[in-house]
Order: C-alpha cells, then structure tokens, then sequence
C-alpha cells in the first residue's frame, strides 16, 4: 500500500509499538500528543514529529491523512470532541482501537468531515520494556465508515495483521471474549504461579515448570470443540479431588474454582441434552 503520514493521540502501551511499527514500514509521523509532557525516549523516536503539548494546532496538524486515537476507552470521547475543534478534519480518517467501541465513539470528528473507524489488534501490548510483540498474523477487528474501514484494512495489511470486518453490534461481546480468554487467563496462571511457588519445585533459569502444562491445555481449549479436550479433576467429576483441592486455596482463587467447575457443569448437561 501506500505509504502515508499519521498522527497518533496516546502515546501508551499500544501507540508506541504501533507508531514504531508505521515508522518500520515507510510511514512518517506528522504529530503526537499525549497527556503529560512526553518522556525524552519517546522525543528521541520521533525526531520529525511535532510533539503537541496543547490542542491548539500547530500547521503541521492540518496534514495527517490518518490520525490514530490510543487512548484509554473512557478518553476517546473527550479526545474526538478536542480534535474536532483543533484540525480541519475534510480529508482525515481517524481511526480509535477500543475493542469494545464502535466508530461512534468517534461521532464529534465524524460530525467535523471525517470518516472515522475502530481498529483492534486481537494482541496484548505490554510496555515496550517488555520485549517484541508478534503482529505478523495476528487478527484486526476493523468497522466504521466505508473510507475508514478500507485504510484501516490497508494499514492493517501493511504491518502485517490480518485484517476482518467486525459488526459494530457484536464489538462488546468480541471484546468481552477477548477480555476472559487474554486477561482471565493470566491471573488465573500467575495465581497458580504463586500458590505452586510455595512448594518447592526446583527452578532454574529456562522457562516455568508450568509451561508445559499450560501450553498444552491451551492448544487444547482452542482446538475443542467445547470442552473435549479438558482434562483433570473437572473433566472426570472427581469430586473427592476437587474437594481436596478446594480446602487448600485461599479465596478468591477458591471462588473462581468453583464458579468454573459450574461452567463444567453446564456444558457436559447442556451436551448429554444434545
Ligand atoms: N495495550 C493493549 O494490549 C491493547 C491491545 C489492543 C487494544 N488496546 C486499546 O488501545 C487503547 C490504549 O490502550 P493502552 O493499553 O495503550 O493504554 P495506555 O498504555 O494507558 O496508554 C494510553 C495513552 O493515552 C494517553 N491519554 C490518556 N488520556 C488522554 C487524553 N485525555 N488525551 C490525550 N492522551 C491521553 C496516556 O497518556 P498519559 O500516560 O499521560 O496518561 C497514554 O499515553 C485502548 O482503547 C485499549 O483498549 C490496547
């Protein structure tokens, strides 16, 4: 695709490694605004973009084609209101990447002349002093007006990911799905983490004892169908076990047992049902 100029509102856990990954391919940075004063490291990647430290425009924010919103999902509104009144917003597409909103949250620019989308990459982005993050191949939920959605699906491409057209209408139960399968995941994990830490296993420098176990009984939650590929205590309604293991966790690890052994429940009745 071509490659074009953006700027970017939010210079946090996913606008940073997305700018780094534009600037990769070809694209060059028109502006940037955050809420404080921008750390020196982020100064330092953006030598020819006019850092903005108030919403009064300077020239340069006439000229981005399209303007990535990465705020927090309850600060896009006020971001979309403030941009309005900054830029001349005819030729713009902004794009925001809640994965709960639609290209609503974006109404005040869409009301200003631009054609606005969500864009959501179904990846976790820590800070950037965690190390790489895989794009390649991973999914992006884009949705909003017709010219939005086709630069989303463009830039989509360009860095990667593998653009898919979501309904406005099903964004909070996709992101809801998201949520329970990246964020449920990790406590659960790092709760077991902690109680298994107590028990002498020996660790070296390589990976966790756990990540076998763990690999396999993701491979095999996504690979189902359902719950066919669940195994333990919960799989075989070994009562006694899951008795035994209740009384040794402290809540609310000892909650989340139980309310996930109902889900168990429900499922093997709903597919005797069947
Ligand atoms: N991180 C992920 O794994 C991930 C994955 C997919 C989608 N997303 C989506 O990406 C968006 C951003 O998430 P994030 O995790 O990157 O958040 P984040 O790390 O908290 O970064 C948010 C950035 O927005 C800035 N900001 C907050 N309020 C602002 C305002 N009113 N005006 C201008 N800038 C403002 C913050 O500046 P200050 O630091 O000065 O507050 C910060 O630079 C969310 O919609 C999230 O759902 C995140």
């Amino acid at each position: 695709m071509r490659t074009t100029d953006f700027a970017l509102i939010g210079p946090g856990r996913l606008g940073l490694r997305l700018a780094d990954r534009l600037r990769q391919r070809g694209w060059s940075w028109v502006a940037v605004r955050g809420r404080r004063h921008l750390p020196s490291a982020l100064c330092a990647m953006v030598p020819s973009a006019t850092v903005c430290d108030t919403w009064h425009a300077p020239a340069t924010w006439a000229a981005p084609r399209v303007i990535f919103v990465t705020v927090p999902d309850d600060a896009i509104s006020e971001v979309a209101t403030r941009l309005a009144s900054a830029l001349e917003m005819d030729s713009s597409i902004v794009l925001h990447t809640s994965g709960l909103h639609d290209a609503g949250a974006l109404a005040p620019c869409r009301a200003a002349g631009a054609r606005v989308g969500s864009w959501h990459p179904l990846q976790s982005f820590p800070p950037i002093a965690a190390g790489t993050v895989q794009w390649d191949g991973v999914w992006c939920a884009v949705e909003g007006d017709l010219e939005a959605v086709e630069q989303g699906t463009s830039v989509a491409s360009a860095l990667g990911l593998n653009p898919w057209r979501i309904a406005a209408t099903d964004k909070p139960r996709y992101h809801a799905a998201a949520s329970v399968a990246a964020n449920l995941t990790h406590i659960l994990v790092a709760e077991a983490a902690r109680v298994m830490s107590g028990c002498g296993l020996p660790q070296g420098d390589g990976e966790h004892p756990l990540w076998p176990l763990v690999e396999a009984s993701l491979r095999g939650a996504l690979e189902g169908p359902g719950l066919d590929r669940l195994t333990g205590a919960l799989a075989r309604a070994d009562i006694a076990t899951i008795t035994r293991h209740l009384a040794v966790l402290d809540e609310p690890l000892r909650e989340a047992y139980q309310a996930l052994s109902k889900v168990v429940t429900q499922a093997t009745v709903s597919t005797e049902e069947r």
